[in-house]
């Protein structure tokens, strides 16, 4: 729900795991920075991919391919010429579609603005007691806001008669009328493209057009038998990696779960045709356990198979997980059979053939995906983890029940008090650890702060060094989930915090 949501989004700003990107400068939509300890959580995620996808399986490789391509790339890929989004391959239904986004995503925006001008005000008028100010903002929105109810009726009729170009009217004709922005001029006619051109070259005559990737796929794609040549594997194999990812999102809300610049981790199984339907299956399954070994609740996660198909797929279904904001899509698992490898051949001219020494016969291969946003696995991992424990003596503890394999920090180490020799035995036992371990030494505040703090971070073992540790080289180490604490030798510490982080 709405108030969850609320405490998801400020608990990761106040524990350091998730700022608005240039947030001194009132931010960027859509964009957000990880800060120290999301950019953690955000690697222990990525490596957990990695590790399952490429460091297990024989016959799956990583790379890293540029963010920069040719642009034909795009051409080929069906990203380009394509105002509409690729999802949907209905002439009709993509115009209505995205109309339908536009108008979603210009409520939110206006919305937002409202709140902000009337807080805004509101804030003045508490600062200055400039009433006047405030009620002509408020007239003003309310002005603006009957302009939007008769745009809006006007638009669902021209969204009847499936009128796009009327709606595209309609709302640059709000955004002109906007109170709050003042006046627009009409170069200011947004582009709904996808997709973030730039340009390569440092003179403007040579400059080449470019953009930046909105999917990490197009780079295996392109690499497909240069990998396979120089790794020698054979079909059926995989090609996986992660990294950066730019869409111009229309739609663009919802703190990290939809973004302007986003990260994916992406694998492109290629396969001998006619086998698609066997490995869609195997990795839907596959991805499924993969998510459900992190124990987060099987409840949580449900598969929805597409009836509309992207042009390039003969099967697709989407793992959704259980957002504060409702079932959602997380991961998608598509059978793209050749599309991909076919139109590069197409547009480059080269052949992207496989030749099977089984078959002694050379063919295009067909490709399985599975395509994660890290971002988005990020908030349901974070969003998932962060609850609110009613305790036995009336209070409450914030705490943020991070799979121990994904913590950022797997250990705080806490001298009980700061003399007597503790604080120097506490950081040896850092010293000791960090070689295996992110560890953190606090030795601020009661003892009791400290553990809510690190509970609330996320932080799976607490280890408290004490005056009985001076006689006998023992710690507690208290456990984030149960709170319990046990009496442990500090040479045992490693591996019992191994055990309870490794995969
Ligand atoms: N190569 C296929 C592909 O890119 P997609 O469904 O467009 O497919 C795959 O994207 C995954 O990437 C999604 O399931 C989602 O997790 C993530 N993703 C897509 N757009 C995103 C955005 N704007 N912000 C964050 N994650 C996004």
């Amino acid at each position: 729900n709405d108030d969850q949501f609320k405490k998801v989004i400020s608990h990761a700003k106040e524990y350091g795991y998730v700022f608005q990107s240039s947030e001194i400068y009132d931010g960027l939509s859509a964009v957000y920075d990880y800060a120290q300890n999301g950019a953690e959580l955000k690697k222990n995620i990525r490596d957990y991919w990695w590790k399952a996808m490429v460091q297990m399986n024989d016959n799956i490789v990583g790379i890293d391919s540029a963010i920069f391509m040719h642009p034909t790339i795009w051409k080929a890929s069906g990203h380009v010429d394509a105002f509409n989004d690729p999802l949907i391959d209905n002439k009709d239904s993509k115009k209505r579609y995205r109309a339908d986004v536009l108008i979603e995503d210009y409520c939110a925006k206006i919305e937002a603005k409202i709140d902000k001008e009337v807080e805004k005000a509101a804030k003045r008028f508490g600062d200055a007691f400039n009433k006047k100010e405030f009620v002509t903002t408020n007239m003003r929105v309310v002005e603006y806001q009957e302009k939007i109810n008769t745009t809006l009726s006007r638009m669902a009729k021209s969204l009847e008669n499936e009128d796009l170009a009327d709606v595209k009217l309609l709302i640059e004709e709000l955004e002109i009328a906007d109170p709050l922005t003042g006046s627009r001029n009409w170069t200011d006619v947004k582009q709904f493209n996808l997709m973030f051109g730039t340009k390569l070259g440092a003179s403007a005559e040579n400059a080449m057009d470019l953009y930046l990737r909105p999917e990490t796929a197009q780079g295996i794609f392109v690499n497909f038998l240069n990998v396979q040549k120089t790794s020698r594997l054979k079909i059926p194999f995989g090609i996986a990696q992660t990294g950066k990812a730019f869409r111009n999102e229309i739609v663009a809300r919802q703190f990290i779960f939809r973004m302007r610049e986003f990260e994916q981790m992406e694998m492109q199984f290629f396969i001998k045709p006619g086998t698609q339907k066997e490995w869609f299956d195997t990795w839907k399954e596959t991805r499924m356990k993969w998510h459900l070994s992190l124990g987060m609740g099987a409840d949580n996660y449900r598969f929805h198979d597409h009836e509309k198909l992207a042009h390039y797929a003969d099967a697709a279904t989407d793992i959704e997980f259980k957002f504060p904001f409702g079932f959602k899509e997380l991961e998608g698992i598509h059978s793209r059979t050749d599309f991909d490898l076919s139109q590069h051949e197409k547009f480059s001219g080269k052949k992207l053939q496989y030749f099977d020494h089984e078959e002694n016969a050379s063919y295009t291969p067909y490709v399985l995906e599975t395509s994660i946003g890290l971002d988005r696995m990020f908030l349901a991992v974070f969003s998932n983890s962060l609850v609110e424990e009613e305790l036995e003596n009336n209070t409450t503890r914030t705490v943020l029940k991070l799979p121990a394999v994904l913590a950022p920090i797997k250990a705080a180490v806490l001298p009980l008090i700061k003399r007597d020799g503790l604080p120097e035995i506490a950081k040896q036992i850092v010293d000791d650890l960090k070689w295996d371990f992110n560890v953190d030494y606090d030795e601020k505040d009661a003892v009791g702060r400290r553990y809510r703090r690190q509970d609330a971070n996320g932080t799976p073992f607490c280890i408290t060094v004490d005056h009985d540790t001076l006689e006998n080289n023992t710690v507690t180490i208290r456990h984030r989930d149960s709170m319990e604490q046990e009496r442990v030798k500090i040479e045992d510490l490693r591996n019992i915090i191994k055990q309870a982080v490794d995969v």
